[in-house]
C-alpha cells in the first residue's frame, strides 16, 4: 500500500500567515502539523509516500520533510500546478500510484490515535473505499455523509448548504485503484474543483462497496485560526510530557507538563504546562500559562501568555495579558504605555506591532 499526503493548495483561510509558511507546516506543540500526519502513516507501515504539493509552497516542503529518511520512507513529491480539488490531486499522482491501494490524508488533517487500525480494517474487509466520519457542530463546512439503516453510506456531498445529517468526512481516505474510474467520470464542482467526495459518490453510483467508520477520537481540521489554537491545545493537553532540558534559573517555576528544549533559558519566571517552548527561546520576568507553544528562538520578556502560539523568532515585550494569540515568525509586539490590559492579536509574519 501507498500513501498520498495532500500539501497543495492555497491556505487563504490562514493568511497573512500562510504568506511565507505553506498550513500543513504551521507548527501544533512546535511540530508542524505534516510531522504528525507522516508519523501516522509510518505508524501504520506505509513507507512509500506521495507528497501533492503547490508551485507557491512546495519548496519549503521539501526543505522541511526532505527525503523522508527521517520517517524511514521513501518520498515522492510531485507538482500539482493549480488547486483543482482533491480528485485532480488523486489524478496527478497517478503516475505514481499505479493501481496501488492507498492511503489518502489530507496534509492539514490531525486525528486521534493514527491510522493503524483503519489499514487494518481496509485490508481485512477490501471494501472499494473506506472514508472516517466524525459528528459536528456544523458540518455545511464539510463533505457530509448520509448512512442507512445499517450503517452503510449511502449517499454523499460536498459542504451542503442544508446538510442531512451532522456526519462529516474526515480527511482521511482509503481507496483502491477503482478510484481512478470513478474520478474520469466526475465534473468540477460548483466551486470549479473536482471533489474526491463526487468520486466517491460516484463509486456508490457504480454499485461499489464504501465501508464507513465514525470516530470517536477528536479530529483536527486545522485550516482556520481558532482551528489551529484548537489543535495546539488539543496536542499539548493529549501528547505532551514533561521534558525540561533548557536552562531554569533559580529564580523561576517550572510547573506540570512543559517542554523546554535544550538551548531555551528561563529566567525570573513562571511556566505552567502543559507548555511547548522551543531551542532558542528566552522568556524573562514572565508568565507562561496552559496551552502555549512558543517557536525557536522566540523572545519573551515582563509579559503574560496563555492558549497561544507563537511562531519562531518574534519578540514580546511588557505584554500584560496576551491569550487566545497566534503571532507569525519574526513578530515584534511590545506595550508602549500602561494604558491597555488585554491583548488579543492575529498577526502575519514580518510584522512588528506597538500597542
Ligand atoms: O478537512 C476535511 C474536508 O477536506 C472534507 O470534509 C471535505 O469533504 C474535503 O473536500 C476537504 O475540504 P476542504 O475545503 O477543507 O479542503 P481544502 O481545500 O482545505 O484542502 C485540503 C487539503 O488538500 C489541504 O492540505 C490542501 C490540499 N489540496 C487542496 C486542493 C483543493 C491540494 O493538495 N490540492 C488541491 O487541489
Amino acid at each position: 500500500m501507498k500513501a498520498l499526503i495532500l500539501a497543495g493548495g492555497k491556505g487563504t483561510r490562514l493568511k497573512p500567515i500562510t504568506h511565507t509558511i505553506p498550513k500543513q507546516l504551521l507548527p501544533v506543540a512546535n511540530k508542524p502539523i505534516m510531522f504528525y500526519v507522516l508519523d501516522q502513516i509510518r505508524e501504520a507501515g506505509i513507507t512509500d509516500i506521495g507528497i501533492i504539493i503547490s508551485p507557491e509552497t512546495g519548496a519549503y516542503i521539501r526543505e522541511a520533510v526532505g527525503d523522508g529518511s527521517r520517517w524511514d520512507s521513501n518520498i515522492t513529491y510531485i507538482p500539482q500546478a493549480e488547486p483543482k480539488g482533491l480528485a485532480h490531486a488523486v489524478k496527478t499522482a497517478r503516475p505514481f500510484l499505479g493501481d496501488s491501494t492507498f492511503l489518502m490524508f489530507l496534509g492539514d488533517n490531525l486525528i486521534e490515535g493514527g491510522v493503524k487500525s483503519f489499514v487494518k480494517e481496509f485490508g481485512s474487509h477490501s471494501p472499494d473505499a473506506l472514508v472516517l466520519l466524525k459528528e459536528v457542530p456544523d458540518p455545511s463546512l464539510f463533505g457530509v455523509a448520509e448512512l442507512n439503516g445499517k450503517g452503510e453510506v449511502v449517499h454523499l456531498v460536498e459542504k451542503p448548504k442544508e446538510p442531512k445529517t451532522n456526519l462529516a468526512l474526515v480527511g482521511i481516505y482509503l481507496f483502491t485503484p477503482l478510484i481512478h474510474k470513478a474520478i474520469a467520470k466526475i465534473k468540477p464542482s460548483w466551486r470549479g474543483e473536482l471533489e474526491i467526495t463526487d468520486a466517491i459518490q460516484k463509486l456508490l453510483d457504480m454499485g461499489k462497496k464504501v465501508r464507513s467508520h465514525i470516530l470517536t477520537g477528536w479530529w483536527l481540521d486545522t485550516g482556520k485560526k481558532d482551528d489551529l489554537l484548537e489543535a495546539n491545545r488539543v496536542v499539548l493537553d493529549s501528547l505532551l510530557k514533561r521534558d525540561v532540558k533548557g536552562e531554569i534559573d533559580s529564580k523561576s517555576k517550572v510547573v506540570g507538563r512543559v517542554q523546554i528544549e535544550a538551548g531555551a533559558k528561563v529566567e525570573n519566571s513562571t511556566v505552567r504546562g502543559p507548555v511547548s517552548i522551543a531551542t532558542g527561546c528566552q522568556v524573562r520576568n514572565s508568565f507562561i500559562g496552559p496551552f502555549t507553544s512558543i517557536g525557536a528562538g522566540t523572545v519573551i520578556e515582563d509579559s503574560s501568555i496563555g492558549h497561544s502560539v507563537i511562531l519562531e523568532n518574534s519578540r514580546i515585550y511588557r505584554i500584560e495579558r496576551l491569550e487566545d494569540s497566534l503571532i507569525g515568525t519574526r513578530v515584534e509586539l511590545r506595550r508602549a504605555d500602561e494604558r491597555f490590559n488585554a491583548v488579543k492579536i492575529f498577526v502575519g509574519c514580518d510584522s512588528s506591532l506597538e500597542l
